[in-house]
């Protein structure tokens, strides 16, 4: 890679603040272009949307459990089925969306994104029972996945260079936003406990998100990929209106000709790649064990045991303290991840999350176990002590943990091999989140709550243990000083 396009890049991930998924192909054809045209506009709604979705879908099971399992009866194991199923369809969806965006495109990927959220929404609202109900949970996951690698992409392709990094973060806060809205719609419907409805809210913009990508514009890059220069050049004179278009085609056409061809998955596991491909999975992994899905899907029962008798009152708190902080925070990183660097923001959040999870397993000392809080009297000083505490956690993963692990899995691989790496360190972050989801209730039955919480805080210890020893600063590093960082240690 030469030195020019190495800066390209670098600047590419550096207004990248966080999860740009498996696309080393923006390369440095994005166009000129310097002001938001209107199929612009169009391309940040599908992809807000699309962030939205997922955020949705990921916060809003949070308020549907305790109706869910009402109306099904169901145990400890079965409610986690309904929970965590929708990340292992986004494992099986993130897999396959790489593949099947370069097969019909990007804009027909995020039509199917668009349909399976609604399919999904739909069945889950009307279903009959339980596995009727599982098997919406997993359609939605599909969508969840196919949308977590087609959006970025789609956004990184179409966005000129100026506009890229807030074109990617805008999915990002979206899908913190999705989290806070589902919050908000759990904290309206919680007195009914109308879980239908809560589920089965994302049809209307799914739909949306649908119809939306019907007009969107395709991406150029992709058409010029597929050799259809004509198609390639009307939706570039669409899209952009101020630049020459011919330059910008001819730029992309060089780019796709010098471009490193993608490694075969073999090749990620030479010897060579073993450092970036261990940091990734690591980061990968500790996002998750670390406890943040247990919180976002299981606020509500948290505070329950809390003495946050009410549902009103679950859902009020959950909303504001998990899902408003959640995206203020986020907001936070994306204004200060490039200064402060990687590694800081990362143990500096540890501390944070590892300190706060301490203080929640206090807290649980005094609530008592899971299900005995005291219903009537409403949260005791502990229960307040929790609220504070997991206000902390939240704040300290969305601006450390949350984006960071992001960013850095997209930096460390070498571009012949940064698409598959990104892909399988995605992969396992989703079957991670899936662990997480799927045995969080029953590991709070079999050791109790406070067990629970200090094992998340010592995987915690653990993580920041390994990040700093493992992890290096990849903060104004161009991607070749990056690869370099590894060579020494061969
Ligand atoms: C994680 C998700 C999590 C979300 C919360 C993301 O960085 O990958 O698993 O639900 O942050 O905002």
């Amino acid at each position: 890679m030469d030195s020019q396009i190495a800066v390209a890049c670098r600047r590419a991930l550096e207004e990248t603040p966080m999860n740009l998924e498996p696309t080393d192909s923006t390369g440095d054809s994005a166009p000129p272009a310097e002001s938001l045209t209107f199929w612009l506009a169009v391309v940040i709604v599908v992809v807000i949307f699309a962030g939205g979705l997922f955020g949705y879908d990921q916060g809003v099971i949070s308020g549907a459990l305790p109706g869910i399992k009402e109306t099904f009866s169901l145990s400890v194991f079965m409610l986690q089925v309904v929970t965590s199923w929708v990340t292992l369809g986004a494992l099986a969806g993130s897999l396959m969306a790489g593949s099947l965006g370069d097969a019909v495109g990007r804009k027909r990927t995020m039509l199917l994104a668009g349909a399976l959220f609604t399919l999904g929404a739909v069945v889950q609202s009307l279903a009959p029972g339980e596995l009727v109900l599982v098997a919406g949970r997993l359609v939605v996951g599909i969508g969840v996945g196919v949308a977590a690698v087609a959006a970025p992409l789609y956004a990184a392709e179409l966005a000129p260079a100026s506009f890229r990094g807030r074109f990617i973060s805008s999915y990002q806060l979206a899908i913190t936003v999705g989290i806070f809205l589902a919050y908000l719609v759990n904290a309206h419907l919680s007195e009914s406990g109308n879980w239908r409805m809560m589920l089965g809210a994302t049809a209307v913009p799914g739909l949306v998100l649908f119809l939306v990508a019907l007009v969107a514009p395709e991406s150029p890059r992709w058409l010029m990929m597929k050799i259809r220069r004509a198609e390639a050049r009307a939706e570039a004179h669409k899209v952009y209106s101020d630049i020459d278009v011919e330059t910008h085609l001819n730029a992309i056409e060089v780019a796709l000709r010098t471009e490193d061809k993608p490694a075969p998955w073999s090749e990620l596991f030479h010897r060579e790649w073993r450092n970036p491909l261990v940091v990734a999975i690591g980061l990968a992994i500790f996002q998750q064990i670390t406890g943040i899905n247990a919180i976002i899907y299981y606020a509500n029962q948290i505070f329950a045991s809390a003495g946050f008798a009410s549902p009103e009152s679950q859902a009020i708190v959950t909303t504001w303290a998990i899902g408003g902080v959640n995206v203020v925070a986020t907001l936070f990183a994306i204004a200060f991840i490039d200064n402060v660097g990687r590694r800081k923001l990362l143990l500096t959040g540890l501390v944070g999350m590892g300190v706060s999870l301490i203080a929640v397993g206090v807290a649980f000392q005094f609530i008592g176990v899971q299900g005995q809080a005291p219903a009537a009297v409403g949260p005791t000083l502990a229960g307040i002590a929790t609220v504070a505490a997991l206000i902390v956690f939240i704040a300290s993963f969305a601006f450390s943990l949350g984006p960071v692990v992001w960013t850095v899995i997209n930096e460390v691989f070498p571009a012949r091999v940064r698409g598959r790496g990104v892909a399988l360190a995605t992969a396992v972050n989703w079957g991670s989140a899936y662990l997480v989801s799927q045995f969080f209730l029953s590991l709070v039955n079999a050791i109790g709550s406070s067990l629970t919480f200090w094992l998340f805080a010592l995987f915690c210890g653990i993580a920041w243990l390994w990040i700093y020893r493992t992890v290096p600063e990849t903060k104004r590093q161009s991607l070749e000083d990056i690869q370099r960082m590894w060579s020494p240690q061969e």
